[in-house]
């Protein structure tokens, strides 16, 4: 400046410039002429810039250098610059955002050295303390060590628990081996006394203990119906009546025992006329009974003894309703027909015929369309008991994948056999059935399948499946065993094997109905009967040995080398072109054909029977009605040695007709506990699901810790500091989503075991949620502690110290807790609520996206839109953030640091206390508990 002057005053004139140029001279004026004055003008009133790159920072042997890192003047004490000069090259155009980040850093730095120089005051709170271990790093240690302890211990108990099992599995199967011997033993030396008490021989030998285990009800129902019988046709019976009767009696299927010996009986009988007997025939031909052969299943004591029952439906017709169009479309025509027990009937039909229908119809599992006509079983009309006494195994096989054979049919055992069985009883009964079914070999074996994470468990083949939901449905004791598609998907062996087992347990007593595929030769035979339909028409039902007649009397021909179950499909199929070259020009063609041959069998000799058998069967009024027997025959000339047959038989049914009960649901508490069992181990199980929300849980929150490491306390950390307890807000919403698949699969078997009134909503659903609490608390203790302690937060008991009265750690602890529940639960309600995974999904997304937007993090709650500010009550999250940071920054002097203006206007004028944000959350839990169980108990029905 000073050469300037010099310039303008002296130079210019110099160079021949004309003075009057020069008007006046303003600056620095002509009372300064010296160059001292100059110079001290200059010192008092100038000021300038510093150009960039002017005072850049280097090293100090760069001689272009003027400042050190800590933008310190080499050479000069206290003095820093902080402006563009700072830089060695120019930072490009916009030289804003540089110069803003220097000046943090720069802040940074100057603060740093104010914290040094402070650190022996004390006032000081700062903990950058180098000298040992600092609390941060502790924290980070000590949740290291937690996190990494909570994965091995679950990772350890997901591996011991498979050889706990397998060592316990194998003492109780030995136990239960041993007691099952036993009892196979005892039921052997039972049914081969029985077998003489019928012969007669040495009935004083009988007591009433064996008795008790070897007479069916069937029995005594079937004495009684020939009591009736007597009284209503004048004391003669017809011999069919009394071939069904004496194989309901001894509970042995017609064909398979009482056919050879029985018949033989009869057409020696002399005193039968026209096909009669009369009562007194009927008590002598039962006396010689012990001629039946018994089957060895029976007689090796493996038998299960079922309680014979029938079924006999009139008029069964089916329309559903379009709901847009109102139109109704009739699926089941008038359908009547006779199902005897013990036998096993082979429901058959081309595609659509209707047979899933009516399946669901007859098992009273139908709950959509216009159901007319009616159903006995037994002579009776059906009510709910009828859900006890009936199982319906449906196509297809539903289980756990990580569950074994054995936990499957423990499951079921404890919730359907009678609360007062015994675990002993429990065990044989299992045993029983698999062995029956060929898995006791399997027995701890895992079921096996696809897991919801993708990951497939090796466990049980197809027909192995197929054979254990048989068992499933058969621990409950059922009398009727409805099968859909029973053979689909299996391969010739499997197929045959699961049909092997079936006509088995048809054999022992059980009434069997199964629709069916295209079934072998072989496997059409072990049918006894068949019931055929097309478009919703009965065609034929009886024996399945006479259908083709029944047909080639109505005048189509048989191809004597075909499959008689291939023929009757083809004749009856008729949606599809039929070439005459193969299916030969007598064939069905058209509906009127079909419609023709359903009257034609409505009229038939056969619908004939099969309404006499039904009206066999109206005749009994089951047990109590034997007590009025018992005093008949108590008239009679062996009243004595009759009466106390009688007396035992009718006790003995008492106690069998009792277990028709025990199919009850089994009471609350065992439904709780076995489901909650369920939980666990399918929790400690999946491997999938251990990863997602266990370990997932602990690295996230070890990755924030690591993010925000050892926040600093002062003011310039603010932002991170609410960022931190933000994002980690946002991490236990988040985090839920992992286990929506989870969710979404466990729905399925709820739907399943609902509809088979396994349990009720509330034990399942309260099971589940206690699991799931549980393991979620236990997920956010470790990886919020890791991250509290890695952050170092607690900001407010360090400024309060003692004076604080609550601990900020279990304060934050709670919170998050209850945030995550609260997440877990949205999601679970979602997944509850809508029809499929993506739906909920998307649901879910869009509830958290709302609760983010309103969390008060993004945009201060003043800031809110008066037309949507509503929705931040719907926020959870939202109270969360505001308990966390209002327990954070407890104590924050708002006088001496402005900065906590900010924290006060962004939160939270309403609630106002960390403790009413906390109770806020609750609501939220309760409130969306009852929302998900409203959701479970309604909305998911089983819809046929
Ligand atoms: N909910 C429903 N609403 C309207 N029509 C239905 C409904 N369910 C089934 N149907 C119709 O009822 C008829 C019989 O169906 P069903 O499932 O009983 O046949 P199906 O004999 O079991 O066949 P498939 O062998 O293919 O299983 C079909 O024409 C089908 O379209
Ligand atoms: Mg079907």
């Amino acid at each position: 400046m000073r050469e300037m002057a010099d310039v303008v005053r002296n130079e210019s004139l110099k160079a021949g410039l004309p003075s009057s140029l020069f008007a006046e001279e303003l600056y620095p004026g002509p009372s300064v002429q010296t160059d001292a004055e100059v110079e001290q003008h200059i010192r008092d009133t100038t000021w300038g810039h510093h150009a960039c790159c002017t005072a850049k920072i280097g090293k100090q042997e760069d001689p272009m250098a003027v400042l050190d890192s800590n933008f310190r003047v080499y050479g000069v004490r206290n003095l820093r610059v902080v402006d563009a000069s700072v830089f060695p090259k120019i930072p490009g155009m916009f030289i804003t955002v540089p110069i803003l980040v220097t000046s943090q850093k720069a802040s940074a730095a100057i603060d740093a050295q104010a914290l040094d120089a402070c650190r022996d005051s004390p006032y000081c709170m700062s903990s950058d303390d180098d000298s040992g271990l600092s609390r941060q790093n502790i924290g980070a240690i000590v949740g290291g060590i937690l996190a990494f302890i909570g994965l091995a211990l679950s990772l350890l108990y997901a591996l011991s628990d498979k050889f706990r099992n397998k060592k316990k599995d194998a003492e109780v199967s030995a136990r239960a081996q041993a007691q099952f011997e036993a009892d196979r033993a005892r039921q052997r030396a039972a049914t081969k006394d029985r077998i003489t008490l019928l012969g007669k021989e040495k009935e004083g030998a009988i007591d009433s203990d064996t008795l008790a285990i070897n007479v069916t009800p069937a029995e005594a129902r079937a004495r009684v119906m020939f009591a009736e019988l007597d009284r209503d046709n004048d004391g003669y019976i017809e011999r069919h009546t009394l071939r069904a009767a004496l194989s309901a009696a001894s509970g042995i299927p017609l064909d398979e025992v009482v056919s050879d010996d029985v018949n033989k009986l009869l057409e020696d009988e002399p005193l039968a006329v026209d096909g009669k007997v009369s009562l007194q025939e009927f008590l002598r031909i039962r006396d010689r009974h012990v001629s039946i052969t018994v089957p060895d299943s029976r007689a090796n004591g493996s038998s299960m003894l079922f309680t014979p029952t029938d079924v006999y439906f009139e008029n069964i017709t089916l329309d559903y309703v379009d709901p847009k169009t109102q139109e109704s479309n009739r699926v089941l025509h008038n359908l009547t027909g006779y199902i005897a027990p013990g036998t096993m009937t082979a429901l058959l039909g081309s595609s659509g015929a209707g047979k899933s229908t009516m399946l669901d119809v007859l098992s009273m599992r139908k709950n959509t369309g216009n159901v007319e006509g009616r159903v006995l079983i037994n002579g009776h009309e059906r009510n709910s008991s009828f859900y006890k006494m009936s199982s319906y195994v449906p196509q297809e096989d539903l289980f756990l994948p990580t569950v074994t054979v054995r936990e499957v049919v423990m499951y079921y055992a404890t919730l359907r056999m009678p609360a007062y069985a015994t675990p002993a009883a429990r065990w044989r009964r299992c045993e029983m059935l698999l062995l029956e079914s060929g898995l006791l070999e399997y027995v701890d074996s895992k079921v096996g399948g696809p897991l919801p994470g993708g990951i497939t468990v090796r466990g049980l083949s197809g027909g192995q499946k197929r054979r254990l939901s048989m068992v499933c449905g058969l621990i409950a004791n059922p009398a009727i065993l409805f099968l859909d598609e029973v053979t689909s998907g299996l391969d010739a062996l499997s197929a045959l094997m699961v049909m092997e087992m079936i006509r088995r347990l048809a054999t022992q007593g059980l009434t069997i109905i199964a629709t069916i595929h295209q079934p072998r030769t072989s496997i059409w035979r072990m049918f006894d009967k068949v019931m055929l339909l097309a478009n919703g028409r009965l065609m034929y039902m009886g024996d399945a040995s006479r259908a083709t007649e029944w047909f080639n009397s109505l005048g189509y021909p048989t191809d004597p080398q075909a499959n008689p179950a291939d023929f009757l499909l083809d004749l009856t199929s008729i949606s599809f072109h039929k070439d005459p070259a193969l299916f030969g020009n007598k064939t069905m063609r058209k509906l009127e054909h079909v419609e023709d041959a359903a009257d034609a069998f409505a009229k038939s000799e056969h619908m004939a029977l099969l309404r006499r058998q039904q009206k066999f069967v109206s005749y009994s009024r089951g047990v109590d009605q034997t007590l009025e027997l018992m005093t008949r025959f108590g008239k009679d000339k062996d009243a004595k040695m009759q009466s106390s047959l009688w007396r035992r038989v009718i006790e003995s049914s008492r106690k069998m007709a009792g277990n028709a009960e025990h199919q009850s649901m089994a009471p609350w508490g065992t439904q709780f506990g076995v489901l909650l069992k369920r939980a666990i181990t399918n929790y400690v199980r999946n491997p999938g699901n251990v990863i997602a929300r266990f370990v997932l849980v602990a690295f996230t929150g070890f990755m924030t810790g690591a993010a925000f490491f050892g926040l600093s306390e002062h003011w310039d950390a603010l932002n991170s500091r609410l960022g931190a307890l933000y994002f980690l807000c946002v991490i236990y919403v988040l985090l839920p989503f992992t286990s929506l698949s989870l969710f979404i699969y466990d729905r399925q078997f709820y739907s399943r075991e609902s509809a088979a009134r396994l349990y009720t909503p509330s034990a399942y659903y309260l099971a589940n949620s206690l699991v799931e609490l549980t393991f979620n608390a236990a997920n956010v203790a470790i990886s919020a502690s890791v991250a509290y302690w890695m952050i170092d937060l607690g900001l407010s008991d360090n400024i309060l110290g003692a004076e604080r009265n609550a601990n900020g750690f279990w304060v934050f602890l709670r919170i998050m807790t209850l945030l995550h529940i609260v997440g877990n639960q949205m999601v679970q309600l979602c997944g509850l609520m809508m029809p499929n995974q993506d739906m909920a999904f998307a649901l879910g997304a869009g509830f958290v996206i709302l609760c983010q937007i309103f969390s008060g993090f993004l945009v201060i709650p003043s800031n809110f839109n008066e037309v949507t500010e509503w929705l931040q009550y719907t926020s959870f999250l939202k109270y969360a953030y505001a308990g966390v940071v209002l327990n954070e920054f407890e104590g924050y002097d708002a006088n001496s640091d402005p900065s906590f203006s900010i924290i006060e206007e962004a939160h939270f004028s309403n609630p106002t206390t960390v403790a009413d944000n906390q109770y806020v959350l609750l609501g939220f839990f309760f409130v969306f508990h009852i929302m998900a169980f409203l959701c479970l108990k309604y909305l998911h029905k089983e819809r046929r």
